[in-house]
């Protein structure tokens, strides 16, 4: 495999979405079950409609481990391509149809700041005994390593409780990194007091907090956000319930506090989709997460009416996700049928056991916390 030249992707750039989606078709036939599709629930649907399987970030993670497929194409981002990776066996190779696929939550901490934020912490405690690193699945391969070398653990916005209950269980603190919405909400849902929740901000020195801060502090927040979900606000909350006031507002995690905190139910992608696929016909829902996901839900539910709105008036889009588009999805399968290559995700060999340890000693905590506001 891989001898002769791979084939170009100059020759779809220009290919219309309806000449591309043939081809797909055909290169997959020809692969077979040799290989097998995810998509995250965000993936556009001209790409959704060509995948296997489907899921929130754990079930992805969970689906990667299980399959026996030769090639999984990830139609989903780099952090997600990079978990597959590691849940795969030496056998088997994961393809990311475009690398620019990254996600800009997860570029908002790198290993040089966190271990930047470690060397700083130890100026006033001992982090190795003291602080426990969690990190949340949107997060590069190095960091689930840095994790997973010091005894941590990764998280999704599926399990994010039931991990920081691990992590308290045997470590006084918690350092959350990189959403500090999601660990907020989390912290804040299980009791925590909000002057024992602070935010490191990563480009102050000792994340600008005093040492009385960083010593109380019972998490400590990395100053990340999702680019997409800081779009949803509590007036667009407001001014749909005024409409709407038996309507039941549901929101991603990843949402500011203000907004989790008026929306009526907080859970992930795959919570958001349960809860609405079971809600009774004429239920009326205000979701708060990306717009691919929330069209596929409206359009699915309109038979059963159940009404589903997006919560912004803009267009939230996650907008790198989305470069997974029809053309590059059928150059690497072209490819991948012609024998070739292309955009393999390898996580380097120096982080695989450590960041592997940080995915599996969540996978062992079980099934997913419940998504709910209480
Ligand atoms: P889920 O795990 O809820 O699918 O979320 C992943 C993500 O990136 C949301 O922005
Ligand atoms: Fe990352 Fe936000 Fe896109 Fe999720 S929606 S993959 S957090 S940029």
């Amino acid at each position: 495999m891989g001898q002769t030249a791979t084939i170009s992707f100059s020759q779809f750039e220009r290919a219309a979405d309806s000449e591309c989606a043939p081809r797909i078709a055909a290169a997959r036939a020809q692969l077979g079950e040799r290989c097998v599709l995810l998509a995250h629930h965000y993936q556009r649907a001209d790409v959704y409609c060509h995948s296997d399987l489907q899921g929130d970030s754990l079930e992805l993670a969970r689906l990667a481990a299980t399959t026996d497929a030769e090639t999984v194409v990830f139609c989903g981002v780099h952090f997600m391509a990079e978990v597959a990776d590691l849940l795969t066996g030496s056998d088997q190779r994961v393809i990311l149809p475009d690398l620019a696929a990254g996600c800009t939550m997860a570029d908002m901490a790198s290993l040089a700041k966190i271990n930047r934020c470690w060397r700083e912490l130890a100026d006033y405690l001992d982090p190795d005994s003291e602080v426990m690193p969690v990190t949340y699945i949107n997060s590069a391969a190095d960091l689930k390593s840095f994790v997973g070398s010091r005894g941590g653990i990764v998280c999704t916005s599926s399990n994010a409780e039931r991990v920081l209950d691990w992590a308290w269980q045997r470590r006084n603190k918690v350092l959350f990194f990189p959403d500090q919405h999601l660990g907020r909400w989390s912290a804040r849902k299980m009791g925590v007091a909000a002057e024992h929740i602070q935010v490191w901000d990563f480009n102050q020195p000792h994340g600008g907090l005093s040492e009385e801060q960083i010593v109380s502090a019972k998490i400590l927040l990395w100053k990340g956000h999702c680019s997409v979900h800081q779009m949803f606000r509590p007036e667009h909350i407001s001014a749909w319930r005024q409409k709407h006031p038996d309507g039941i507002v549901i929101a991603h995690p990843e949402c500011a506090w203000e907004v989790c905190a008026m929306a009526d139910d907080v859970g992930s992608t795959a919570h958001i989709q349960r809860t609405v696929r079971a809600a009774k016909p004429g239920s009326r829902f205000l979701v708060g997460t990306e717009l691919n996901l929330v069209q596929r839900l409206a359009v699915g539910q309109e038979p059963r009416q159940v009404h589903v709105s997006f919560m912004s008036p803009l267009v939230c889009m996650c907008s790198t996700m989305a470069r997974i588009d029809p053309q590059h999805l059928a150059w690497c399968l072209e490819n991948l049928a012609d024998g070739k290559i292309v955009n393999q995700i390898t996580v380097p060999e120096q982080l695989r056991q450590p960041a592997t340890e940080s995915i599996t000693r969540m996978l062992e905590l079980g099934a997913a916390s419940p998504g709910s506001k209480n």
